[in-house]
């Protein structure tokens, strides 16, 4: 409430933000949980707490009058639909080069996601993030990570054998006849509820058509694992539809921190200032990067490293579809979670991890879908804009052209070997490559440049970033497991060193 004074405020409810919560409330620290989206814990009327992805409602997407799927065409049509504006699940912000794709409610990107749990490969973490002890990281932190997500593999067998799957073994195949190397990836939807879906024995989740704008069943967001664990310690408060919007030094000690209270339409309805000896930053990279940026700009936090904003990438996101031959079908029935990926990523002249995305359109597509990480080099920076009084970002559009040249590369090859083509009808009217949107925000407050090397900023004492702005850009995996583990290790070293 207004005027309170708590030990520790953590903004945000995403990965960074789950594990600060657990490991300060078990060392018995009371934690409150400041979130800007919705508790997705009740269902609507029609008894299901989120929607499906081929009939979205307003549960679908944040503050929007109509959806803005990533795949927004086909065969020449928009597929976006018309919805009422609500705090949905799933948030398209737009910069002027990019939009980024935001979970938000109590869980942030674990409700929206994928599942898929990787783990980077080690010498590329090495490289990216050469001051963190990677013997440690790989040893207890990855680990350590994986276990609390509740990562689990699909069952080979199962995989080779279900419907569900034909569309990433035709992937696979095709992918394989050029020569390239394929690896099934972890996951966090639970595939032993997968299995029981396909044998009609439970409510399908995965297997029904659900992912971007939640999951039913089956996938073990934060809210079942991490944010479940911290609240069962009974020192969790958890205040959702509240923005915080300034963080400043207190007078005395500890920071002011404001928040915006809004309704389910987004209005503001209460603005409150609430205390905090010590602020986790867990806004996620674009949040946390927009809230310290304009904090230093506007004077409330001047003494921020002037690489606060900077360090910004897009994981090389880029996406892509082939059109299969009539004899390699990818089916009409799709699992929405995806199990396996192209790893290329050795290879110099085309550094790619694609992984094997689903259409579940409900029909027959002949479509092979990728959303292809890529090395693409390129990176962005926060800049506060004192006309509008907003951030904006750097990137520009044509920097994801060294990253559509290398999955250029391999799919080219894929489609000569075939003799198929690329779709042109999936992300607008013939246009080959999804190369405006991102789903892996990475950057803005990097490790041991603009933090110090556990995310603490050092010119004000108390003051912690946790989340994905701390990753440079480009992890060269799906990023999750990576900003989890790094949280693991960064609140170890907090809360051993400053806390207790
Ligand atoms: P995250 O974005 O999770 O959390 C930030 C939270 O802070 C949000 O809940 C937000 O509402 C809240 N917030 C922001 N500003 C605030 C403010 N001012 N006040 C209060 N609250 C505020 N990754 C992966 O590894 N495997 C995968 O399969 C996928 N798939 C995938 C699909 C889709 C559709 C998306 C959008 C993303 C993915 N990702 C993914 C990416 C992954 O979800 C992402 O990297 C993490 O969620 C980032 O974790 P963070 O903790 O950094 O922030």
């Amino acid at each position: 409430a207004d005027g309170d004074r708590v030990p520790a405020l953590v903004i945000g409810s995403g990965y960074g933000g789950a594990v600060a919560a657990l490991r300060l409330t078990q060392a018995g620290i009371p934690t409150q949980i400041v979130e800007m989206g919705r508790s997705w814990d009740t269902p609507g009327s029609d008894g299901k707490i989120f929607c499906g992805m081929l009939n979205p409602d307003k549960r679908s997407m944040r503050l929007a009058d109509k959806t803005d799927q990533p795949v927004s065409n086909f065969m020449g049509f928009g597929i976006n639909k018309s919805i009422d504006r609500y705090v949905g699940v799933l948030d398209s912000e737009r910069f002027s080069g990019i939009k980024v794709y935001q979970g938000r409610g109590v869980g942030g990107g674990s409700l929206v996601n994928g599942g898929m749990a990787v783990t980077p490969k080690r010498n590329y973490f090495e490289e990216i993030l050469p001051s963190v002890d990677s013997n440690e990281m790989y040893n207890k932190y990855f680990p350590r990570a994986n276990t609390g997500l509740g990562v689990n593999n699909i069952d080979q067998a199962w995989f080779e054998s279900t419907e569900w799957y034909k569309f990433a073994r035709t992937g696979r195949k095709t992918a394989q006849r050029s020569g390239f190397t394929t690896a099934f990836v972890p996951n966090v939807y639970d595939f032993e509820y997968m299995k029981k879906e396909a044998a009609g024995q439970v409510t399908k989740s995965g297997l029904g058509g659900e992912v971007i704008y939640g999951n039913n069943a089956g996938k073990k967001s934060l809210d079942k694992t991490y944010l479940a664990q911290a609240a069962a310690t009974g020192k969790l408060t958890i205040t959702t539809l509240h923005r915080v919007t300034k963080v400043a030094p207190a007078t005395g000690s500890g920071y002011s921190v404001t928040m915006e209270q809004i309704d389910e339409q987004g209005n503001v309805v209460a603005t409150k200032v609430v205390t905090a000896d010590r602020v986790f930053f867990a806004a996620g990279s674009v949040g946390t990067s927009k809230l310290l940026v304009s904090m230093k700009a506007q004077g409330h936090l001047p003494n921020l490293s002037s690489q606060v904003g900077e360090g910004w990438g897009n994981n090389g996101n880029i996406m892509v579809g082939r059109a299969n031959h009539m004899w390699d079908a990818t089916g009409s029935k799709q699992a929405t979670i995806p199990t396996m990926g192209i790893d290329n990523w050795a290879d110099p002249a085309a550094p790619i991890f694609a992984e094997i995305a689903p259409l579940p359109a409900g029909l027959e597509t002949y479509v092979s879908l990728y959303l292809a990480i890529t090395k693409n080099p390129e990176r962005a920076r926060f800049q506060f804009n004192s006309g509008t009084g907003k951030v904006d970002l750097t990137w520009a559009q044509s920097q994801n052209q060294k990253g559509i040249d290398m999955a250029k590369k391999v799919f080219d090859k894929i489609n000569q070997k075939e003799g198929t083509i690329y779709r042109t009808d999936l992300f607008g009217v013939y246009k080959t490559w999804g190369d405006d949107f991102t789903y892996h925000p990475l950057g803005g407050v990097l490790l041991n440049k603009a933090t110090d090397n556990f995310g603490r900023l050092p010119e004000y004492p108390g003051l912690y970033v946790v989340d994905g702005s701390l990753v440079p850009g480009n992890v060269g995996v799906n990023p999750f497991v990576t900003i989890t583990a790094l949280a693991e290790r960064n609140m170890d070293k907090i809360i051993s060193s400053d806390i207790q």
